[in-house]
């Protein structure tokens, strides 16, 4: 696709135009903080989105902005894809949902058979959070034990357990990682079923999963976590979990809702993984609300439902529906190798130039990241884990003026500085995108340095 001219970046001024600002007080009075989801929310307000195409966007208020955030990394494609608008055109007249099955499902799962033949069978849910739920679900009832195992700062969706540990902070994580409860109000039972592991420190990893063994069911691991610094995880550590695991009998659940998109058969290739269940969601969908549990089809089967109550009982008013479908298998189809080879060559050079952008500029700052993600971090000491990425609140605060700055420019990240390029995007745009972010970040260290 023809990427469209770059907008005039240094002149783009306010963030937040009038039209956007009367679009949240409306919405203030109807929702909680004026947002119906807390992710896109930052201060003062987020602009309202009216339209995509590729990898921009217009707000209501008629600015154009070069979107990073795709939503939440779900837009492998960019805005309003040719290939998947016209196969919602042809699915939506024929309807939306069904009470019955639809060849499009069984169409997606052999497509995602077909890039990652280890995912045998593959049940579709609704969104990621769903999808890993049911994969602990699924690994509780195969093992016939209660616990998982998790990494601090890992984030998972809302399920309570996978919740654990979220947000621990130094007052409170202990040396080894402590269980800590993350929604308030949640039972503190929760935590007890949930061992929190480090990591980057794969021989504690082993010691701790071999002394609550007989009680795991599952390891739930993102070799590529956002919350854990998107940094990816070492060799080291996939091989201690991978053995451990088998040692042991506990099942290795796999969460590439996001780092899927890092190769065309997903994650646990690109890390030579050899996993017992796979969550996925985002780009599957082809940027409609879906996810999916997927795996070797002897473990699947605890979702058989044909020989009486299956062990995992899994429904979903909407999962499989057929828009999501057709959506994912048109995004998919043109996500090719040669389409996630390029993106990635993309997503490193946008690191390789940031690096050397922040050092030329004498910025304590660095960009973490693999594949086609990246986020942004205001210091330069080696970051391996969540501990040693998490932000003191000076970094907290600029990290915010940084995703403003970058937005008065015209580019939009992720709140929380993190983003995700998209397949229309070009060198060009990638040189711009490293500019404004290093102009941000200058910026806002000559304001108020955080170090
Ligand atoms: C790694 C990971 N797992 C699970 C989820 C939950 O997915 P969803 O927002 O579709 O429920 C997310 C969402 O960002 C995620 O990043």
């Amino acid at each position: 696709m023809q990427s469209l001219p770059h907008p005039r970046w240094h002149n783009q001024g306010e963030a937040v135009g009038p039209m956007s600002r009367a679009a949240f007080a409306r919405a203030n009075a109807i929702t909680p903080g004026g947002s119906m989801r807390s992710a896109p929310f930052f201060a003062p307000q987020p602009p309202y989105a009216m339209r995509g195409e590729g990898c921009w966007m217009t707000d209501v208020d008629g600015r154009r902005v070069f979107d990073c955030a795709n939503n939440f990394f779900s837009l492998v494609h960019g805005h309003a894809f040719p290939p998947v608008v016209q196969a919602l055109h042809e699915a939506i007249d024929r309807g939306t949902a069904f009470g019955l099955p639809t060849e499009s499902e069984t169409q997606l799962a052999e497509a995602i058979r077909q890039r990652s033949p280890e995912l045998e069978q593959i049940r579709f849910v609704g969104t990621g959070t769903e999808a890993v739920m049911f994969a602990i679900k699924a690994a509780r009832a195969i093992t016939g034990r209660p616990m998982i195992a998790k990494f601090e700062g890992a984030y998972h969706g809302a399920y309570d357990y996978a919740e654990v540990s979220l947000d621990s902070s130094p007052e409170n994580w202990g040396d080894d990682p402590v269980s800590t409860l993350y929604a308030k109000g949640t039972p503190a039972s929760v935590a007890t079923d949930v061992l929190v592991l480090p990591f980057d420190k794969p021989a504690d990893c082993q010691r701790l999963i071999a002394a609550h063994a007989t009680r795991l069911a599952a390891v739930l691991f993102d070799p590529l976590s956002s919350r854990i610094a998107m940094v990816p995880a070492t060799a080291e550590l996939c091989a201690v979990l991978q053995e451990t695991c088998r040692q042991h009998g506990i099942l290795l659940v796999l969460d590439e809702v996001v780092s899927y998109r890092l190769g065309v058969g997903g994650a646990y290739q690109v890390f030579g993984l050899k996993p017992d269940l796979v969550a996925l969601a985002k780009i599957i969908g082809g940027g409609l609300p879906g996810g999916a549990v997927a795996g070797p089809a002897r473990h699947m089967a605890v979702f058989d439902h044909t020989k009486g109550k299956p062990p995992v009982s899994h429904g979903g008013t909407f999962s499989a529906n057929p828009l999501t479908m057709v959506a994912g298998l048109a995004c998919l189809a043109a996500y090719d190798q040669a389409a996630a080879a390029r993106l990635n060559r993309l997503g490193e050079s946008l690191r390789a130039m940031l690096g050397e952008q922040f050092m030329r500029r004498e910025l304590p700052a660095q960009a973490t990241g693999m594949g086609s993600l990246f986020r942004l971090h205001l210091r330069t000491s080696a970051i391996t884990s969540y501990r040693t990425s998490l932000p003191s609140a000076a970094e907290k605060r600029a990290l915010a003026a940084i995703h403003l700055a970058a937005l008065e420019r015209g580019f939009l990240l992720t709140p929380n500085c993190s983003g995700a390029l998209s397949t229309p995007m070009t060198d060009d745009d990638i040189h711009d995108l490293a500019a404004a972010i290093a102009e941000s970040v200058e910026e806002v260290h000559r304001e108020t340095p955080w170090k």
